[in-house]
């Protein structure tokens, strides 16, 4: 086989993570050359740089440097910039993952092109269309060539769909590489520490979707069943950009930073977040990836979400689903319960990025020899 280049898109915080194990295991192949296209999604040194250096990821190769907007105002600058990109160089295979705005962008501007596409993360579905993420999962599943899927349930959504399944490879969990790569650098700090914490004593609270915190009415009950849950169990919330704006926006900011217990910080890079994930005694968020961190770890996660597009983490893991006006009581019974057990899934094991190398090669293979 000729020498092959990869595009990996990398966009928003979420996709660090998933690409960053990728790149480490094709880079270590000879018949490859990964490239790290970053779309500039996400753009804040610590929603995006500190993660390439924690996830030891060179700078970019390629920079889009779209940054925010609308839905379409992002998806049409990411698909004009990479068009662009592609019509200079053409790569031999796309690989793009989870479910964000670029995701889809990419993928669009990669297939109309006749560029092979792979998607990481496949067909998870919260079959809940006004989820952003649900409709960009969508398009990418049914444009992609090629769809690495984490869990049973993936597959079976994509059957469903009509995916013809030699199109469909179950590779694992990607983000639990990322975990197992930087293990011993997680379990080497002591986060929590700096906010005077005790380990398993304490809450990890992450909140960004728009359904959330976007309508006022929804955040002022988010902020307010916070400080009483911090009242019995401190918690670490780092505080998403788009949160933080609609907290200033809402006279909620001095409230969430004067609450007992409640240490409101910025957005943490991938080690020092994880180090708190690690030593927590719970979480509560409405983050896709932490309720698989949180099963793989053995945590109990508590969703502030009506639906999932990851139901194993509830089915074998320890994730439930909760409103806001059920998260205090759900807080009292895991305080008060025996603890979760560890049960992680199937091919969450580290070996996902190995899985993906070894699937891409036969891909190309196949594709043009
Ligand atoms: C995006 C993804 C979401 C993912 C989340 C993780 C989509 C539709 N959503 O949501 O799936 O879970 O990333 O964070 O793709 N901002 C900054 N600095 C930054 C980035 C954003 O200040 O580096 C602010 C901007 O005001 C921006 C807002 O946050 O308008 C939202 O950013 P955006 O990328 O549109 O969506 P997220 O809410 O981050």
């Amino acid at each position: 086989m000729s020498h092959k280049t990869i595009h990996l898109i990398a966009a928003a915080r979420p996709n660090f993570m998933k690409i960053a194990p990728v790149y480490h295991a094709l880079r270590d192949e000879s018949w490859c050359d990964p490239v790290i296209v970053h779309t500039g999604q996400h753009y804040d040194l610590n929603m995006s740089d500190a993660f390439f250096q924690d996830l030891r990821l060179p700078d970019p190769h390629i920079h889009l440097g779209i940054g925010s907007g609308t839905h379409a105002e992002q998806t049409g600058r990411v698909m004009m910039a990479y068009e662009k990109v592609l019509m200079e160089g053409s790569p031999d295979l796309v690989v793009v993952v989870g479910d964000v705005n670029s995701t889809m962008a990419a993928t669009i501007a990669a297939t109309k092109l006749g560029r092979p596409v792979a998607h990481l993360e496949a067909g998870l579905r919260s079959f809940d269309r006004t989820m952003p993420e649900e409709i960009n999962r969508v398009v990418t599943d049914a444009l992609a060539d090629l769809l690495w899927t984490p869990s049973p349930d993936g597959d079976e959504n994509l059957l469903k769909e009509g995916v013809p399944a030699e199109k469909i490879e179950r590779v694992g969990n990607i983000m639990i590489d990322s975990l197992e790569m930087l293990r011993s650098r997680i379990e080497g700090e002591e986060a929590y520490r700096e906010y005077g914490l005790e380990k398993g004593r304490y809450g990890v609270v992450t909140l960004h979707r728009p359904a959330n915190v976007d309508p006022p009415e929804s955040l002022k009950a988010l902020v307010g069943a916070l400080g009483r849950i911090a009242g019995r169990m401190p918690l670490v919330f780092p505080v998403h950009p788009r949160t933080r704006k609609n907290l200033e926006r809402n006279g909620l900011l001095a409230e969430v930073e004067n609450a007992r217990g409640l240490h409101a910080v910025t957005p943490l890079s991938y080690i020092p977040f994880m180090n708190l994930v690690f030593n927590c005694g719970l979480v509560i968020t409405d983050s896709g990836g932490l309720q698989e961190e949180t099963t793989y770890l053995g945590i109990p996660c508590l969703t502030l979400r009506p639906n999932t597009e990851r139901p194993v983490t509830i089915s074998q893991g320890t994730n439930r689903l909760c409103t806001v006006r059920e998260v205090e009581g759900l807080v009292d019974e895991i305080l008060d319960g025996p603890g979760a057990k560890r049960t992680p899934p199937e091919l969450w094991d580290g070996k996902t990025a190995l899985r993906v190398a070894a699937s891409a090669k036969r891909f190309l293979e196949k594709a043009r020899g």
